[in-house]
């Protein structure tokens, strides 16, 4: 791909001192078109989608029908009726978990590396009799499909439901969602899958991928923040109960009673973050215009030379599988001896290379590890170039060697 002209598109990359920005999982930068159109909804367009029938609401409305079935495109969704737009992806998972009707001693089954956003919901079940069970990971963290199909088979009748993620934030692992879902199918379970790191990054299609509900978030693919959505089969959306009821979801209502409208609205309480929308659309308008296989493999192509460039370093381990090829664009590397934060912040000070420090959200594969710091993670987005992932490593190197000596 022409990265010297999809890297023009974005304003902090082309100051005169722009950094290397290489903290992607957490979120993307935003292009030109996605800043424009914010703006120009706030300057030409301020109005309410759904409800009012004057020229601007009109013109909105249809922003968010366009924007619907461009979100749908996106993951391979032949109906846009499916997609709910949410605040984020956490938002979306916990209108899965807290939208669900649970019998006690149901059981759901995740891995040892889900996201907080992807772990906590699912406990919160456990009031309700929720049982959480979690699949260890293979040493070099790729997915055990032998033991995620134990353990269905060991949940038997009481499986209800399987949520695992993607691309893991973690490391970039992928979980060969494909097959897991099929397992989890044959299992009786609804499998729902945390895209928030493969929605940007690789091609999706839901349907292939089979599962049942997909959710992911736009601030970590060219969008603005505050905008995710939330992909289910009409049957099991039609079933959740909204966790956040009232204006806009219902088709009538008294002072006893209220019905509520179908998919989407039902589960989109509220005025909605319409310039967000506007901003989605510009960002899967970009987007469009791109194979995302060519991003997924310039990414990759950042992290070989960052992964490479390092990993002879004492004290140093890469998290995850060796060939950089299994880890999308990110590179998590822990730290024996140093403190972790610090070295975050010397890449700053030292070389202008922003990455992330920290736990990732991800304690529990932490926790089990009984590593408190966390990692430092570098994570590419398809604007990287190579000489910024050289910097990464020259940087990295002289921060190692003045630390250590
Ligand atoms: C794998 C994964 N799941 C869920 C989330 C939560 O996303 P959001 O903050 O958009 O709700 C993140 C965010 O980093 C993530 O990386």
């Amino acid at each position: 791909m022409d990265v010297a002209g999809f890297r023009e598109l974005f304003p902090p990359l082309n100051e005169d001192k722009s950094p290397v920005y290489l903290d992607n999982a957490c979120m993307t930068l935003r292009p030109i078109n996605v800043i424009n159109a914010i703006q120009d909804y706030y300057a030409s367009n301020p109005s309410c989608a759904g409800r009012s029938v004057h020229r601007w609401g009109m013109a909105i409305s249809q922003t968010v029908t366009r924007t619907r079935r461009k979100l749908a495109a996106h993951i391979g969704a032949s109906n846009a009726r499916e997609v709910i737009f949410t605040p984020n992806a956490t938002h979306s998972i916990n209108q899965v978990a807290a939208g669900m009707t649970w019998k006690s001693g149901d059981v759901v089954i995740t891995s040892d590396r889900e996201h907080n956003s992807n772990l906590v919901p699912w406990l919160q079940q456990s009031a309700s009799g929720v049982k959480l069970q979690t699949v260890k990971s293979q040493p070099d963290n790729q997915f055990d499909l032998e033991a995620f199909e134990d353990a269905c088979a060991n949940a038997g009748k009481s499986l209800r439901m399987v949520s695992l993620v993607h691309v893991g934030n973690l490391d970039g692992v992928e979980i060969p969602i494909a097959e897991a879902t099929k397992i989890a199918h044959d299992h009786g379970a609804i499998v729902h899958v945390d895209g928030a790191q493969s929605a940007p990054h690789i091609p999706i299609d839901v349907e292939t991928l089979g599962c049942d509900l997909f959710s992911f978030s736009l601030h970590k693919m060219l969008g603005p923040t505050g905008v995710g959505a939330l992909w289910g089969r009409e049957e099991i959306l039609s079933q959740l109960e909204p966790i956040c009821a009232g204006g806009g979801t219902v088709e009538a209502a008294t002072a006893e009673h209220y019905t509520l409208r179908s998919i989407p609205d039902r589960l989109e309480g509220g005025l909605g973050h319409y310039a967000g929308i506007c901003g989605t659309e510009a960002a899967l308008d970009l987007l469009s215009q791109y194979d995302m296989r060519d991003l997924a493999a310039q990414e990759v192509r950042i992290n070989r030379i960052m992964s490479e460039g390092i990993r002879h370093l004492p004290g140093i381990e890469i998290i995850g599988p060796q060939d950089a090829a299994l880890r999308g664009g990110i590179c998590s590397i822990l730290l024996e001896n140093l403190d972790v934060q610090n070295v975050g912040i010397l890449m700053d000070e030292v070389g202008d290379v922003f990455v992330r420090s920290g736990l990732h959200c991800v304690n529990q594969w932490f926790d089990a590890r009984g590593i408190e710091q966390g990692s430092l993670r570098a994570s590419a987005y398809a604007y990287n170039t190579e000489e910024e992932a050289r910097t990464f490593v020259d940087t990295f190197n002289e921060i190692i060697d003045g630390l250590t000596e």
